[in-house]
């Protein structure tokens, strides 16, 4: 029995000293939180940056098509991963990515409230 006792004991300490190092913290992969100053506009920034960089695939037929707003709208969350290529293909596909800047209009796009302005 006390061979038993001292063994549970034993094991016990392994098990919480095991446990702690599994709470060594990760790093953290946050995205950077993106600050949106300016309004963006749907007809002046979103749908010309569209039009250029992703209508060639995802204008009409073969590809999923993204080619007017509702779509955009319904698609809007995915198209910034592929922009990132955050567990997606990126997009455009092949690359190179899109320049920072237009990543940032159309997620600043998303924040405020996906508008049809
Ligand atoms: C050179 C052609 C080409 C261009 C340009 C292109 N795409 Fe694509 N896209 C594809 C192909 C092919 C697929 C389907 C295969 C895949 O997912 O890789 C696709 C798939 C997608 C999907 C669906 C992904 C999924 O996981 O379901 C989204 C969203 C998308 N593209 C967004 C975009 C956006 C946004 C742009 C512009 C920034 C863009 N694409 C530019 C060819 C292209």
């Amino acid at each position: 029995m006390k061979y038993a006792t001292i063994g549970i004991i034993i094991f016990s300490f392994a098990v919480i000293i095991g446990c702690k190092k599994d709470k060594v913290p990760e790093p953290k992969m946050e995205p950077v939180e993106v600050v949106c100053t300016d309004s963006i506009s749907f007809q002046q920034k979103v749908m010309p940056l569209i039009q250029n960089k992703c209508f060639s695939c995802h204008a009409n037929g073969t590809q999923p098509v993204i080619n007017d707003y509702t779509t955009i709208v319904s698609q809007a969350d995915l198209m910034l991963k592929t922009m990132r290529g955050d567990g997606v293909s990126l997009m455009p596909q092949g690359g190179p990515a899109l320049p920072e800047m237009d990543i940032k209009d159309f997620n600043c796009w998303i924040k405020q409230g996906k508008l049809n302005n």
